[in-house]
């Protein structure tokens, strides 16, 4: 089945690297403006960065707590911007209970994932912008990088109320949840809509999961995700680690830099496109949501070889033949 078109919505190119800066730009703004001076987040890393970079630029003190295996860089980019940065041994509701419980006591305001309004009407952007860009239609799908979710509503949000405004017509795009088979707690939920267990407790473990912003075992409202994602005809599915990484591979060998979560994204292209999903020229936009680099050394096979003469290189790279 051939597709009309596949556009890569880009937003490594935010000011931190990812999406996460949409959202709190907005909350940053709101809560400045209320006097706020101290913000807490729990987060998987991307998130903390964020807060750091808006709290700084405002003035505010930002504590922040992420999984000990977030990976390195993105937890230095929150000390690079002056956040008090913690890493916890647990998962990122662990590090949201850290939050919740030093609240009353450090006075801090909890910016965690819906915990306050900025961050979903910042991430509406991303919907306006996809208008925008597609010169006010929508794509018929959107693949998005499921965690917690706040993205997911945020999109939803902005086209509900583009089209409320008249600003665009038709059918919303069917949102696709895409989530890592290790930690699909939406998947979960979507495959048990209308049976017996159609509210099965989310899972609270997801040992074999990678550290990125799709391990989120526990949403906070994985029920209102799932229930967007059928609003809109949409649906959640999981790829596997090795998809991400093949998907990534791909990606970089066609010159596009792609996170974990942006990659898994392209895996799920091809899944649903094999598996004869979309309904033939139909148009597809793809959430890369963040930038390789934050994960390096995730996305680097091997260690690069040293040289120090064209003699080693020949060795190290014996295929080299020149010409
Ligand atoms: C790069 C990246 N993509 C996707 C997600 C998941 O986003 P959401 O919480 O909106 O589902 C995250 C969350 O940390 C992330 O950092």
């Amino acid at each position: 089945m051939s597709l009309r078109g596949v556009y890569s919505k880009r937003e490594e190119i935010n000011p931190t690297g990812s999406f996460k800066a949409r959202g709190f730009s907005a909350a940053v703004t709101l809560l400045h403006e209320r006097g706020v001076r101290k913000v807490a987040v729990n987060s998987n890393g991307n998130a903390a960065a964020a807060l750091a970079a808006y709290a700084a630029r405002a003035g505010m003190e930002a504590y922040v707590f992420v999984p000990k295996d977030c990976p390195g860089l993105i937890a230095m980019e929150s000390v690079h911007y002056g956040a008090h940065t913690y890493l916890v041994d647990g998962y990122i509701q662990d590090a949201g209970r850290v939050v919740e419980d030093g609240a009353a006591e450090q006075g801090w305001v909890h910016v965690g994932t819906l915990r306050e309004p900025g961050r979903a009407e910042g991430k509406k952007t991303m919907g306006l912008e996809v208008a925008e860009q597609l010169e006010w239609t929508l794509p018929d799908v959107i693949l998005y990088p499921t965690g917690g979710g706040s993205g997911i509503i945020g999109l939803w949000r902005a086209f509900e109320q583009l089209r409320q405004l008249g600003w665009v017509q038709g059918e919303l795009p069917r949102l696709i949840a895409v989530q890592e088979s290790g930690c699909q707690p939406i998947v979960d939920l979507m495959r048990a809509y209308g049976s017996d267990n159609e509210r099965p407790a989310l899972a609270d473990a997801a040992a074999t999961a990678a550290p990125t912003g799709l391990r989120v075992p526990a949403p906070p409202d994985g029920h209102l995700i799932a229930s967007i994602l059928r609003r809109t005809g949409g649906d959640a599915i999981s790829v596997t680690q090795e998809d991400i990484r093949g998907a990534a591979k791909e990606l970089a060998a066609a010159g596009l830099t792609a996170s974990p979560e942006g990659a898994a994204v392209w895996a799920g292209l091809l899944q649903l496109h094999d598996s004869g999903y979309f309904r033939g020229n139909e148009t597809v936009v793809l959430f890369n949501t963040s930038h390789a680099v934050k994960y390096w050394p995730w996305s680097m096979p091997e260690p690069i070889p040293v040289v120090r003469s064209y003699a080693d290189f020949k060795a190290v790279h014996p295929q080299a033949k020149g010409g």
